[in-house]
């Protein structure tokens, strides 16, 4: 049995210890990790999912700008090898997701591969509306919007909130 309770500060370092052990030093080299350099997680969108007192997976959400609005950024998402395939990340998403919604934001976005999203909504944006700030797969470009016209204003520049900031 799963839990899926907010991220606490006691839960960081096994965090970052599961996204190094999945995603290996090359997740710092990933745009959608320069996306989110240098930017806090929402606290309040971060969440983790807990079995036997143990961490098994985690999911937070950073702000991106676009075209210099600031917009919801989902991720990253990630599930212990052997906790795989038995509904966490779904449920972690599901979470994660409603309590965006709660925000009152529009939209949220995310890298990643568009059937697995597509469990919880998020669709391709399509190409060539948003401009990523460093190379990302086109296909990978997901969206899902809380409310109709969520997406309508989604384009231009797609940055770092760091990057978009006024100097
Ligand atoms: C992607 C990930 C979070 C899924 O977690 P999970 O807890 O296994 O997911 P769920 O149990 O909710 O869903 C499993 C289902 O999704 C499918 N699925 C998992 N990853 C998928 C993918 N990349 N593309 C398509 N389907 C996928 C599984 O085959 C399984 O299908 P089934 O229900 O028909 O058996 C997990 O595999 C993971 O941490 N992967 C490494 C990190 C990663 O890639 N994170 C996402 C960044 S894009």
């Amino acid at each position: 049995m799963f839990s899926i309770c907010p991220e606490r500060s006691c839960d960081v370092a096994a965090i970052d210890a599961l996204l190094d052990e999945v995603f290996g030093p090359g997740r710092f080299a990933r745009t959608a990790y320069h996306l989110r350099e240098g930017v806090t997680p929402i606290s309040e969108l971060s969440f983790v999912a807990i079995a036997e007192g143990k961490l098994r997976g985690s999911i937070r959400f950073s702000p991106v700008s676009v075209g210099g609005r600031e917009v919801l950024f989902l991720g990253p998402l990630v599930v212990k090898q052997e906790d795989r395939g038995k509904g966490v990340g779904v449920d972690l998403m599901k979470r994660g997701l409603k309590a965006a919604k709660a925000t009152g934001a529009a939209s949220v976005l995310l890298v990643g591969d568009a059937p697995y999203y597509a469990r919880v909504g998020f669709k391709p944006l399509g190409r060539g509306r948003i401009i990523p700030s460093g190379p990302i797969d086109p296909d990978r470009l997901l969206a899902l919007e809380f409310q109709p016209g969520g997406l309508d204003d989604l384009r231009g520049p797609f940055t770092s909130l760091l990057a978009a900031s006024p100097v």
